[in-house]
């Protein structure tokens, strides 16, 4: 027993040095996985799947080829990220509904990977043998799982970000960390400019106070003072300030989705309490508000809107009247 525990502890040694200062989720992972399968003993396959689009996508792995998708709940992975938990099964045959990637593959590992609270992926581990793995080999693995999520970012592609983004209107109170806002403004500022004029300037408000007396200003949206960041989206005034302030807008949400926050977009412009929130910060005479942004963890997931079809919206060459809608 004291020789496994041993042979664990320097196996997460050895992951914090390949992982230390490196925040590439990738090639972390894929370390992480070569790791595992050549220095446990009677494993023969090793690696993760990451959730992407509400279900889990094979990830970096050693070993067999796997299957690519598993849906949450399915087999010993889908239960892991449901149920939020460790698995240790010691026979996957017994296992009501294991997905049969390998058929060397007796007793198997899952444990859950987590970033900023939230599932992110799950990392899986198969013997030949049966009974393979027990209590001690979940405790080192959850350290092990913890030591990678505490180096990578593990952050969405811009389109699954557009595309799993929605109005959240409830937050945690959990600061958002400043490396994160400094990303969401570099990727505001990197927004298409009308004549790359560039008049999209950002306020950042954090202070509880300040939120709360932002929200008895601007009506229809209290959360502001619920969320631990509020950005206020300023231009100065020009031809394109609106379309140049929203596609900057656009981009602090697309990028606060893909770091694992998630944000409401509040009308900053041609509201009844625009000039309020222009005096509240300030403003110069030549500049406006564009939008309030509340953005933070979410405490819960909202119901999906309805959003119309693509065929509803989508014309092709002329606008057709005609179309059926
Ligand atoms: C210009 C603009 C102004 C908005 N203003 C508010 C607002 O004042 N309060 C609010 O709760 N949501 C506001 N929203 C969010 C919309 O209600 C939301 O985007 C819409 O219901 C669709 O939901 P989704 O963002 O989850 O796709 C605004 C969105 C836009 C684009």
């Amino acid at each position: 027993m004291e020789d496994k525990e041993k042979k664990l502890r320097q196996i997460n040694q050895q992951l914090k040095a390949l992982v230390s200062g490196e925040d590439d989720y990738l090639a972390n992972l894929s370390n992480a996985a070569a790791l595992l399968y050549n220095e446990l003993e009677k494993v023969n396959w090793a690696g993760f799947y990451l959730m992407k689009e509400g279900e889990l996508v094979l990830g970096p792995f050693q070993g067999l080829p796997a299957c690519i998708r598993i849906k949450v709940g399915n087999g010993v992975c889908g239960s892991a990220v449901e149920d939020e938990k460790t698995y240790v099964v010691e026979d996957v045959h017994q296992f009501e509904g294991h997905i049969a990637c390998d058929s060397a593959s007796e007793s198997e590992i899952v444990v859950p990977l987590y970033a900023d609270e939230r599932i992110v992926g799950v990392l899986d581990i198969d013997s030949p043998i049966k009974e393979r793995f027990d209590d001690i080999d979940k405790k080192y693995l959850e350290e092990f799982a913890k030591i990678i999520s505490k180096e990578s970012k593990f952050q969405m592609d811009a389109l699954e970000s557009l595309k799993s983004r929605r109005s959240v209107r409830s937050f945690k109170d959990k600061k958002v960390e400043d490396e994160k806002i400094i990303e969401m403004i570099d990727a505001a500022r990197l927004a298409p400019s009308g004549k790359n004029i560039q008049p999209v300037e950002y306020l950042i408000i954090q202070d509880e106070k300040k939120r709360k007396e932002i929200t008895e200003i601007a009506s229809g949206g209290d959360f502001i003072a619920e969320a631990p960041l509020c950005i206020a989206v300023i231009s100065k005034k020009c031809e394109h300030d609106i379309e140049d302030g929203s596609a900057a807008t656009e981009n602090i949400l697309i990028s606060a989705k893909a770091q694992g926050l998630d944000s409401c977009w509040v009308a900053g412009y041609k509201k009844d309490y625009s000039s309020g929130i222009e005096e509240y910060f300030s403003l110069p005479e030549d500049y406006r508000l564009i939008s309030l942004l509340a953005i933070g963890y979410s405490n819960k997931d909202p119901e999906p809107p309805a959003k119309k079809s693509i065929e509803e919206v989508i014309h092709y060459e002329n606008f057709d009247l005609e179309r059926e809608v």
